[in-house]
């Protein structure tokens, strides 16, 4: 009975999502100056609820996501707010339209805190965990066509090694893959722990930083829901939405989304479009670190949006 107890505790604990580098957010972007802030991945309303704590009381949040339970989570959580946030069900990446389908004009913030809330990866049904089993699904949004179970079963050796690679940054992604493509021709691989298990195999009973199957999920789950294309789109969209002197602040979680924000903001620095406010990127503190381990590889990059005539 007392380790039911304890399990259930450990996955309340993991269930709930500690909104990452909230300081550090507020001071960029300055909610208290500011009338309609857009948060694009709004999840369990975390940032959104310490945003509108010093927003001034006719300032209003409009909250994007792609997945519909994460929204119905916000609108659960932000529910005494209910009058200032605006929930919408859309990838950021067409936020443009949803802004002019919606009438709501220009924003002068917009927060992105890309990535997975706590809530997505510890529900096992959505297979985004290696650590929980459950069928190897992995999309944000239930209408895409295609899970990570079809890309891993169907794709061919060279193109599974190619997203392992280059999603993943992953060493060993030819090996991986032809041990899926093995393993595959006795029976389908349908499950998050065998998926895992094949990667463990690769790399045998050594010890690790992180579990050998962390950049093949993360490799995954970028390639069944495009997240490099639907942040591209996203960020090149953006400098039409912005009102003068909006703030940006993006908080990504792997190397690929920085590389990715960097060479945007700095091409719209090029431009005269933004100032760089963050000229390299900050990390949560140590004390934050300890808190919420889960914070530990988040990189915050933030701009401002320059008042000019020509753009
Ligand atoms: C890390 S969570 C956000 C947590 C939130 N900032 C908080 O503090 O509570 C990221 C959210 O972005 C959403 N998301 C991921 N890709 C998206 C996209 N292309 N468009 C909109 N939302 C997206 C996910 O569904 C998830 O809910």
């Amino acid at each position: 009975m007392a380790e039911r107890l304890m399990v259930a505790k450990v996955d309340d604990a993991a269930a709930h999502h500690e909104p990452v580098m909230v300081s550090e957010v507020l001071r960029f972007l300055q909610p208290g100056r500011r009338r309609k802030i857009l948060d694009a991945t709004i999840g369990p309303g975390g940032h959104t609820k310490a945003i509108l704590k010093e927003l001034p009381e006719d300032a209003i949040v409009i909250g994007l996501d792609w997945d519909d339970r994460a929204l119905e989570l916000a609108q659960k959580n932000l529910a005494d707010f209910s009058q200032r946030v605006i929930f919408i069900q859309a990838n950021f990446k067409e936020m443009a339209d949803v802004l002019a389908e919606q009438g709501l004009g220009k924003v002068d913030g917009v927060i992105y805190d890309l990535g997975l809330s706590a809530q997505q990866l510890s529900d096992g049904k959505r297979g985004f965990s290696f650590q929980r089993e459950g069928p190897l699904d992995m999309r944000i949004n239930d209408t895409l066509p295609h899970t990570a179970r079809d890309l891993v079963n169907h794709l061919s050796l060279a193109r599974l090694a190619h997203i392992f690679k280059d999603y993943g940054e992953e060493r060993y992604a030819r090996r991986i893959a032809r041990l899926i493509v093995n393993s595959r021709k006795k029976s389908p691989i349908r499950t998050t722990l065998e998926l895992a298990q094949l990667a463990k195999k690769v790399y045998g009973p050594r010890h690790f930083r992180i579990h050998p199957a962390t950049r093949i999920f993360q490799a995954l789950r970028i390639a069944v829901n495009a997240e490099l294309d639907n942040l591209k789109a996203s960020l090149s969209a953006l400098p039409g939405l912005l009102s003068p002197e909006a703030r940006v602040v993006v908080i990504s979680y792997h190397s690929l989304e920085d590389r990715m924000v960097k060479e945007t903001f700095n091409q719209g620095a090029r431009q005269g479009l933004y100032k760089i406010l963050t000229p390299k990127p900050l990390g949560p503190s140590d004390e934050e670190i300890s808190r919420n381990p889960r914070s530990r590889s988040a990189r915050l990059r933030a701009v401002e949006r320059v008042a000019s005539e020509e753009n």
